[in-house]
């Protein structure tokens, strides 16, 4: 039982009486049932000796954060709690975007929340809109300041106007909490430039490259190419400093209990905003350790905790997201494991199973996906994925080595057959996409490009290929149905509603040409979208409908709410993904043919699986009977089926 469950018994036993005493009375409850958590995690990274008056600190820092809470999300928290696990909904459906690339500003973005309502969206993640350096920034992830809004997209009064409209047409809010590190320009690290030495202990400072030598022979490199190294030296403070992303983007030293307790309230003046979802970027890093990779560390899962425990005390509403690319077991560590089981973060983005729909279109199978998926643990029960094919960032390659071994594959040559297959390097693939940060030392690569271009939607209209059109659209539509029905919230990136392709233009941008990940931020293209109506055969609008049609029957369907309630078939056509999500006596097969040319699958089989065959039995997506040759089902290339019998 996680700790949320105990902080819903309690307000469950009082009348639904919110006022400001109430509230402040349940907030008293939830410190002490979280006490003696949020001192054994502090004192499990920080020395007791030492560092007793900082935990005092921690306490009166979390009473006063409580107090900058306003009362309408104060009493939204209450309300949030009694709603249970409501990130689990089958009602939940996001979309991923850049606010100034959408519709120029918050207020553009206010604008265009019908838009949202059509398609059926509810949950928005809007990327990073707080201060950030001019120039090279990393898309915002390089932080000036957690909670000032860039003036480039409007006001705060803005965009809090914008979090009350969209709570007001039950809409969910994500934002990201740079967690990791700050830009070199924020406050902490001006002040560490200038020579504060309390500053210069907010980050992994060093006079000499002594320490620097020995973290550098086992920290991987993240932009090998772009930011080799993990140091950057700083003329002004004469001084190495710690950089694993970018050099502007300065990692913070959590082994300090001073920088956790102000990241904390940082953490709530974005939290204040009025956001549902708070993303923990890049947070697998948080804790650096000599002769470790620093990622995935048990400190780190400490770290994340004591947010999260502090954070449930505070605004018990307010939940989180793992950011963790990493292997496919170590992320499931993110929802808590042990006495900490979903007392971490609730949702994590499902990156295994994302790179696994890349790689089973690149060979047409889905085998490794089976096997990967069926041999991982389940996730904890009170936990959900967010699934999702494409975002702002590249395509790792995240495989298992022991799984493509188990297939058969070298892992090396496997991982070169992709990267080829998906950047141009073989004639036949239609995929259109960048090699990102290739590695000569070890061969890891990873891939960008927009969905629509990767799965050879620009190749198809180069060619002006009706079959490969149509071919790519299938497959567009394939792969975000499996991120609608697989169980969790599926999150689609802004213009793969539409098929998008990729934008070169980053190429002629100063502060973007030396990140290839640009190819897939494009400019919403709402001339396009003017025109849905009125093209009912093009690309676009046969993409926009056919994901509109399956968002409307995800919703429809409650089957389609998360509780743990998938079960994947080993499906003797290696081509062909099968799996069925329960509840009750109810259930929904989903069926994915990765092939370019038909497959069939055996009537004896369906039926071992329970999927019955009679007119009763419909296919969801086009609300038509099943049709069976010669006692087989044939999947046209990249035919998708959700099939309900009777
Ligand atoms: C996350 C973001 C990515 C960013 C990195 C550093 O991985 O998704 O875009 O570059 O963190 O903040």
């Amino acid at each position: 039982m996680n700790q949320a469950e105990l902080h819903r018994y309690l307000v469950s036993k009082e009348p639904k009486i919110d006022d400001a005493q109430q509230l402040k009375t349940y907030f008293d409850l939830r410190l002490a049932t979280n006490l003696s958590l949020i001192k054994s995690l502090f004192f499990s990274l920080y020395n007791e000796k030492e560092y007793v008056d900082q935990f005092y600190v921690l306490i009166d820092q979390i009473e006063t954060l409580y107090g900058q809470r306003s009362l309408a999300l104060q009493q939204q928290d209450i309300e949030r709690l009694r709603a249970g696990n409501w990130y689990q909904s089958e009602q939940m459906v996001g979309m991923q975007l850049y606010v100034d690339r959408f519709n120029k500003n918050i207020s553009g973005l206010n604008e265009k929340l019908p838009y949202f309502k059509d398609l059926g969206i509810n949950f928005l993640h809007l990327m990073p809109v707080t201060n950030r350096p001019a120039g090279e920034n990393d898309g915002g992830y390089a932080v000036n300041s957690y909670h000032e809004i860039d003036p480039r997209y409007g006001t705060k009064d803005e965009f809090v106007a914008l979090t009350k409209n969209a709570r007001k047409k039950g809409i969910f809010l994500m934002l990201d909490f740079v967690v990791n590190h700050t830009s070199d320009e924020f406050e902490w690290a001006k002040k560490a430039k200038a020579g504060n030495a309390k500053y210069q202990g907010y980050y992994y400072t060093y006079p000499t490259r002594h320490i620097p030598d020995e973290f550098e022979k086992t920290l991987p490199e993240i932009f090998p190419q772009s930011a080799p190294g993990n140091f950057t030296y700083n003329k002004e403070m004469e001084k190495w400093v710690m950089t694993c992303f970018n050099h502007y983007q300065w990692d913070l030293n959590y082994r300090n209990p001073e920088v956790f307790i102000e990241m904390l309230a940082n953490l709530m003046s974005l939290a204040n905003l009025g956001v549902d979802v708070i993303r923990f970027d890049a947070l697998a890093f948080l804790w650096k350790k000599l002769g470790t990779q620093s990622q995935n560390l048990p400190e780190a899962h400490a770290l994340i905790s004591l947010f999260r425990m502090c954070l449930q005390v505070i605004a018990p509403g307010v939940i989180l997201l793992a950011e963790a690319i990493v292997a496919p077991r170590n992320i499931l560590k993110y929802f808590g494991e042990g006495m900490l089981e979903g007392n971490e973060c609730e949702i994590a983005y499902n990156a295994s199973l994302m790179a696994l729909l890349w790689n089973s279109i690149a060979t047409k199978q889905a085998s490794l996906m089976l096997k990967s998926l069926t041999e991982i643990p389940t996730k904890p029960k009170d936990a959900t994925w967010i699934n999702y094919i494409r975002c702002h960032d590249d395509i790792g390659l995240g495989y298992d080595d022991n799984f493509i071994a188990s297939m058969g594959w070298d892992p090396r040559a496997h991982k070169e057959f992709l990267l080829n297959y998906y950047c141009g390097k073989l004639a036949w693939s239609p995929a259109k996409g960048l090699m990102f940060m290739y590695n000569p030392k070890n061969g890891d690569g990873r891939i960008t490009g927009s969905a629509a271009s990767l799965l050879g939607l620009e190749t198809a209209l180069a060619q002006n290929n009706k079959n490969i059109i149509e071919y790519a659209i299938a497959k567009i539509l394939m792969m975000h149905g499996i991120i609608l029905t697989i169980g969790g919230i599926p999150m689609i990136y802004a213009g793969d509603e539409i098929g998008t392709l990729n934008d070169y233009t980053f190429e002629q941008d100063a502060d973007h040409v030396n990140d290839n990940r640009w190819v897939n931020r494009p400019l919403q293209d709402w001339n396009t979208i003017s025109k849905l109506n009125k093209t009912p055969d093009s690309p676009p609008t046969i993409i926009f409908k056919g994901l509109k049609n399956m968002i409307r029957i995800r919703k429809d369907h409650t089957v389609f709410k998360d509780t743990n309630n998938l079960k994947i078939y080993g499906c003797p056509n290696p081509h062909i993904f099968v799996y069925k999500r329960t509840e009750g006596e109810r259930n929904i097969y989903i069926l994915s043919n990765f092939n370019e040319v038909t497959e069939k699958l055996d009537i004896g089989w369906l039926h071992s699986i329970g999927i019955q065959t009679g007119k009763t039995t419909i296919d969801l997506l086009t609300d038509h009977p099943l049709e069976l040759i010669n006692n087989e089902l044939p999947l046209k290339p990249f035919q998708q089926l959700w099939i309900k019998n009777s």
